[in-house]
């Protein structure tokens, strides 16, 4: 079976190294992966958003299956294009991707369909937004309505600093026409959950929750960023949670999307937080999370790519799919700097004797050798019998990685540790 990856990224290299164990595999090509993706797939110089040269390349090479994983091509279109070509693709229609792709569409959703999410209200016109925000409650939540690589949410704890950001993002577009709307909510507060779910549009099968770590310095501070680790399964996640999860935000959400005529297919994202109120919708992403696939797809016992196939045709009901009780921890090692300036073309070397598994994020080849490429260069990944030893054995491989201008935070797993300790369960 031929397969083409879509993207370039750590979650990316995640979904390959899974979809490499099953034999009828034969070949993966990954568009454009990256230069440590190529020990694992063919890597292919198209990009992930150029949609006529993906779908060109998928019939020159008579593509069998195609997984599109990043935001982008999945708003873009590109499953419809693929799938228009006869194409079998794991993930969603444009239709459906909007749930990640307007915030507008999805705030709306949840209020039409009674599903928990913080309260909100959407603008256009940037003097209504001011005047509204005269008496928000504050800290205030602005975020704008399409896609702004990750980075569309500005938290203001003041008045002013709420003015500032609403002009910023309206007026000077900084996040260029995702900013025309904006979407202002409630400010919410407690532990944040990933939960990742396959579904074919009919059965929803979540997978092992987890715990990203977005902020770039230790003890969550610093700016927002991608993502700088992360931990399965998530402690605050407990049965009683998952529960109310299932039956309040994740069959309503899969149902809702069937009522408007954009039934979703693949990966659906739930950024969840467990509010005093009860567990409440942060976001929904239209695919696996990065780096939250780093640690979920490893847990994985069952086959990912007949997982992938039965959620194409929609047999996934037919499926049993099974994690295991171990635990994963992600620690991503960063170029310093980042999510700002930072510099790049450094030689990565990994050495011999790892117990922890390398995940490349922004790593290329140059004349032989992989250097970084990237704000976030690479993940260690190690799993454990529990949490504590999947956080040892992370941190301890992480020295093992080497490249110039290295970062990384050093406390990733340490809030999930701390609530397991209070609650005596390690
Ligand atoms: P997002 O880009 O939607 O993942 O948001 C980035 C981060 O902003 C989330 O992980 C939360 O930590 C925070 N955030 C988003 N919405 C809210 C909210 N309504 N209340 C508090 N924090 C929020
Ligand atoms: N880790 C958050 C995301 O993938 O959007």
């Amino acid at each position: 079976m031929k397969i083409m990856v879509i993207g370039g990224g750590g979650r990316e290299h995640a979904v390959i190294k899974k979809l490499k164990c099953n034999p009828k595999a034969e070949v993966i090509y990954a568009l454009p992966g990256n230069g440590g993706i190529a020990k694992d797939a063919t890597c292919v110089p198209i990009g992930a958003k150029d949609i006529p040269a993906i779908v060109e390349f998928a019939k020159e090479k008579q593509i069998d299956f195609a997984v599109v994983t990043p935001d982008d091509p999945l708003v873009l279109g590109c499953v419809d294009a693929l799938e228009a070509a006869g194409v079998t693709c794991f993930g969603p229609n444009k239709a459906a991707a909007i749930i990640e792709g307007s915030k507008v569409f999805s705030k709306n959703l949840m209020k039409k369909y009674g599903i928990p999410t913080a309260a909100y209200e959407v603008f256009d016109d940037l003097e209504k937004a001011l005047e509204y925000l005269e008496t928000a409650p504050i800290p205030t939540v602005l975020k704008a309505d399409g896609l702004a690589l990750g980075k569309g949410v500005i938290i203001a704890t003041t008045r002013e600093e709420a003015g500032a950001a609403i002009r910023s993002m309206m007026e000077d577009k900084i996040f260029g026409e995702s900013g025309s709307k904006v979407v202002i909510e409630e400010f919410l507060e407690g532990p944040e959950v990933s939960v990742l779910a396959f579904t074919d549009g009919k059965c929803v099968v979540p997978m092992v929750s987890s715990m990203d770590h977005k902020r770039a310095l230790d003890g969550d501070k610093g700016l927002n960023t991608g993502g700088m680790g992360t931990i399965a399964p998530n402690p605050f996640y407990t049965e009683e949670v998952a529960k109310e999860c299932i039956e309040r935000i994740f069959l309503p959400t899969v149902a809702a999307m069937n009522t408007e005529g954009r039934s979703f297919k693949g990966c659906l994202y739930f950024g969840l937080m467990i509010t005093k109120d009860g567990p409440k919708v942060i976001e929904y992403n239209c695919r696996f999370g990065d780096p939250e696939a780093q640690v979920v797809l490893p847990l994985l016992e069952s086959d990912l790519l007949e997982i992938m196939e039965a959620t194409a045709k929609g047999t996934l009901g037919d499926l049993e799919v099974k994690f295991s009780e171990k635990a994963a921890c992600c620690v991503v090692v960063a170029s310093d700097g980042y999510p700002g300036k930072y510099e790049t073309g450094f030689a990565i070397t990994v050495e011999e004797g790892m117990t922890a598994d390398v995940i490349y994020a922004g790593a290329k080849e140059k004349d032989g050798v992989i250097v970084t490429d990237g704000g976030r260069v690479l993940c260690v990944v190690a799993t454990g019998e529990d949490l504590p030893e999947a956080v040892e054995k992370a941190y301890g491989n992480v020295p093992k990685v080497h490249f110039e201008n290295a970062y990384y935070r050093k406390d990733i797993g340490q809030k999930a540790l701390s609530v397991l300790q209070k609650r005596g369960g390690c």
